[in-house]
């Protein structure tokens, strides 16, 4: 008995002793990430600041022991006093949907957040499967590491530790040995580090160098070897929370042109490359063969090329968007086939979006954005900079409009000008087929204020067969993640892009690399999901309800759909208002996106007076308007004047 007892007290300290002079090796500081979980939701772990503490479990799909210590977790109602926890799954093999399957079959609610490039697992140092880190958030300090379960319940250190924290007071760091735990898959074990000159640097300017380039808009530029091992923490942290290089979209849906983002293998091969040091290696530098942006244009000489107002862009501070009316000086329509858009300084333009339409009576700067409902010629973001329109579809501009754009403009401690010219082409002869760019709005949208999640949505119902090519997602700062679904005429959804960590920062249509062919009567679905809490740092003001508008602390659902039809129509080349402007009100006022509009979803004032003329064109009787006799109800009641649905 005591011979037992002793050896189990000698093991114990042989592991408290490896643990102890494992643990000044041991990282100790909670880098922030971010990671998308099993259910397609962005997390990340510098956004919890306010919360008290933070548990992340080591997770691989061979074993359950994780999946134990999340329903130990979920059992002692901590997350009601505040603390996150979430799964971290370094483990390649396993999907999205085995994850959720594995969790629903042990009715676990926690997120499990798919590390699959392995480098949230391997900056931790979480090498087992159930290994328990606690984050201070405090001071984003791990303060404790070990098995989240001892002789099946809570281990009591874990407890101490978590219980400390809720109390908000100080806690020492602790440390208790992983006993008999599976290991953790090393997906980023590599024996062999890339080369620099061969894999690493053709990769940088493949993926960075547009913007980090001599007068790019990136703030630093990517001229050296030096330049890149100066700056690899940074770009370690940068990739790590997916902020750089800026491709929001998430990669398991879809596939896009222009898709700026780095694989899996990617991810690795840069990191690892900076864990070991950033090493310069043999061969040449190709990056010393970055050259600043020659400010050509990259398809010739435009047939027409229109200059924006000079607009001065200020040292530091944020602007509000600005907008500019520019005529069309020609005096002939025009098919345009493609279109650049040449940024006078391209460190301080964000983005811009090109439209034209009826001209006002103003020319210059304007104060409105509703230049946004009409048709458009093409989104500027850095890295995106021409459209040259499909094949055989064309934007047709009438003489006697104007040339209208929403300019976001960033600053960067220096004053500066920018004059933002656009260069058109245009078609000898006309396409067959008249690209199109319409807008899914929820003019209805209200945010309650202080809630972290809330989601709007509105739908496009395309009235005729047609080939969507890109969809842009816009909200503003309170924007946290956005989605777009087709609901096929047969019910069926299809989710075909998703921005799980939307950044107002970065905004741009999503190019399909297939065009996806929809049939008359889909539904364009465009959801998004708003953060107006404090824990979102971007919000302009927690304490608001929020409905929509223009300025940015304002809000917006504003979804952006380039498509042709499948067959051309006789006036394919203009915005049929009245179209148009069903659409987006059905759109958002058909709540259950049923495709038709009860006299319940119509506001309550209006009701009554509406009563009637709904029954009357209610024709089949079937209880609500369906998009034709909707549309007799916005022409008979004088709906479709624009400036009454903006109001
Ligand atoms: C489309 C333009 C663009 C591309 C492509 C791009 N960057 Fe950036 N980068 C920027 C801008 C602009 C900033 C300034 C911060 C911001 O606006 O988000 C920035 C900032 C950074 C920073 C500094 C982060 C900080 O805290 O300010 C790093 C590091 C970085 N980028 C690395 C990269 C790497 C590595 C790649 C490629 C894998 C890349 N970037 C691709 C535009 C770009």
């Amino acid at each position: 008995m005591s011979i037992v007892r002793s050896f189990v007290w000698l093991t114990f300290t042989v592991f408290s002793l490896q643990a102890a002079a494992q643990s000044s090796e041991t990282v100790s500081r909670a880098a922030d990430f971010t990671l998308i979980d099993h259910q397609g939701k962005a997390f990340n772990l510098h956004y919890h600041a306010q919360r008290p503490a933070i548990v992340l479990i080591g997770h691989a799909e061979g074993s359950s022991d994780a999946l134990q210590a999340a329903k130990a977790l979920e059992a002692r109602n901590w997350q009601g006093r505040g603390l996150v926890a979430a799964l971290v799954n370094p483990d390649s093999q396993s999907s999205r949907q085995s994850s959720a399957e594995l969790a629903r079959q042990h009715d676990v609610a926690l997120p499990v957040l798919m590390d699959t490039a392995g480098l949230i697992a391997n900056t931790y140092q979480l090498s087992h499967v159930g290994e328990t880190l606690v984050i201070d958030p405090r001071r984003w300090q791990i303060v404790y590491r070990g098995p989240a379960i001892d002789a099946g319940s809570i281990h009591p250190q874990l407890q101490a530790t978590v219980e400390a924290l809720l109390a908000e007071q100080d806690v020492t760091p602790a440390t208790v040995p992983m006993l008999a735990a599976d290991p953790l898959p090393d997906v980023t074990h590599s024996s062999t580090i890339a080369s620099y000159s061969e894999t690493i640097a053709p990769l940088l300017v493949e993926k960075c160098a547009d913007c980090h380039r001599p007068g790019g808009i990136g703030p630093w530029a990517m001229t050296s070897h030096a330049m890149i091992q100066g700056f690899s923490p940074m770009i370690r942290e940068t990739i790590l929370t997916r902020r750089m290089p800026p491709w929001h979209a998430d990669p398991e849906i879809g596939e896009f042109e222009h898709d700026l983002s780095l694989s899996t293998a990617e991810q690795r091969q840069v990191v690892a490359w900076i864990d070991a040091g950033a090493p310069r290696g043999d061969g040449p530098d190709p990056l010393a063969e970055v050259a600043a942006v020659d400010t050509e244009w990259e398809m010739g000489e435009p047939d027409l090329i229109v200059t924006l107002p000079a607009f001065d862009v200020p040292a530091t501070g944020v602007l509000d968007y600005q907008f500019f009316e520019v005529k069309n000086p020609l005096d002939r329509d025009v098919w345009v086939k493609a279109v650049q858009i040449a940024p006078g300084d391209r460190q301080v333009l964000h983005h811009a979006i090109a439209t034209f339409g009826a001209s006002s009576s103003f020319e210059g700067q304007v104060d409105s954005g509703e230049s946004l409902l009409q048709p458009q010629l093409m989104t500027f973001v850095p890295g995106n900079e021409t459209y040259i329109y499909p094949e055989n579809t064309g934007v047709y501009v009438p003489a006697d409009s104007s040339f209208y754009t929403q300019m976001h403009y960033t600053t960067y401690g220096r004053e500066t000008r920018d004059e933002t010219r656009i260069g058109l082409y245009f078609a000898d002869e006309a396409p067959e087929h008249v690209l199109q760019h319409y807008s899914i709005l929820n003019l209805g949208l209200e945010i309650p204020p202080g809630v972290a999640e809330h989601e709007e949505a509105a739908y496009y119902q395309l009235q005729r067969d047609a080939v969507i090519y890109a969809l842009f997602p816009h909200a503003h700062y309170r924007g946290r993640a956005s989605e777009f679904a087709i609901r096929y005429p047969d019910g069926n959804e299809e989710i075909v892009l998703s921005v799980p960590d939307y950044d107002f920062n970065w905004q741009r249509y999503f190019q399909f690399k297939d065009p996806i062919e929809v049939p008359a009567g889909s539904m364009v679905i465009h959801r998004t999901t708003y953060d107006n809490s404090t824990a979102n740092l971007s919000n302009p003001d927690s304490s608001i309800a929020v409905n929509f508008g223009e300025q940015t602390w304002e809000e917006m659902l504003y979804g952006g759909i380039s498509f042709r039809y499948a067959e051309p129509g006789e006036n394919d080349f203009e915005i049929n208002v009245e179209d148009y402007l069903t659409a987006v009100v059905m759109g958002y006022m058909d709540k259950e996106m049923k495709g038709q509009i009860a006299l319940s979803d119509m506001p309550e004032s209006s009701r009554q007076s509406l009563a009637l003329p709904f029954t009357i064109l209610d024709r089949d009787k079937s209880g609500g308007l369906d998009f034709d006799e909707f549309r007799q109800l916005m022409i008979q009641t004088n709906m479709t004047n624009e400036r009454s649905i903006m109001d």
